[in-house]
């Protein structure tokens, strides 16, 4: 089966969408760690680097007389619940695995904490690599949602973690075969 690209993911409309509200620089910047992450501790790269650009999709904006509230968003917050369901209508859109997509989904369902009364969590090793991808990034004050990339760029770092998984899934084939 062919794989679904991270590029193509990126491109959704719906990434598109919600990734233009959450940070597409930190979403890329996270992608990017995840690939590293996930090496080194021998995870699948495709799913980590999906999962790792989609985590934060869920994000809502919690404004208050135009301003961002930050008491309204630690109250109701759920973006880690939405995020992993629309990660996971979007990755079956794409013709995704179904067993890759599930997996995807709650990785981003776990990447954080912050919606569990007492957030102790024993996480997967794909789960964990998100979540350390995630903080790897993350600015105090959530100013990694607001750092600026343009299109053109986010799409040459994309196509470069596309072209080290392909190349990673070719070592592999070999390795199989020989
Ligand atoms: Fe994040």
């Amino acid at each position: 089966m062919k794989r679904v690209t991270l590029e193509e993911v990126f491109l959704h409309p719906h990434a598109q969408k919600y990734l233009k509200r959450s940070g597409i620089a930190h979403a890329v910047a996270v992608a990017e760690y995840a690939y590293i992450f996930a090496k080194r501790f021998n995870v699948n790269v495709d799913l980590a680097t999906k999962a790792a650009l989609l985590h934060d999709i869920g994000h809502y904006t919690w404004y208050r007389d135009g301003e961002w509230d930050y008491e309204l968003y630690q109250a109701n917050d759920i973006h880690a619940i939405k995020g992993a369901s629309r990660a996971h209508e979007l990755l079956i859109s794409l013709g995704e695995d179904a067993q890759a997509a599930k997996e995807i989904a709650i990785a981003i369902l776990l990447h954080t904490d912050s919606y569990l009364p007492n957030g102790d969590l024993k996480l997967k090793p794909l789960q964990q690599v998100v979540a350390l991808a995630d903080e790897a990034d993350e600015e105090a004050g959530g100013n990694h949602h607001y750092k600026q990339i343009d299109i053109p760029e986010a799409l040459e770092r994309i196509r470069a973690i596309d072209a080290q998984i392909s190349h990673e899934y070719k070592k592999e084939k070999l390795r199989v075969s020989e």
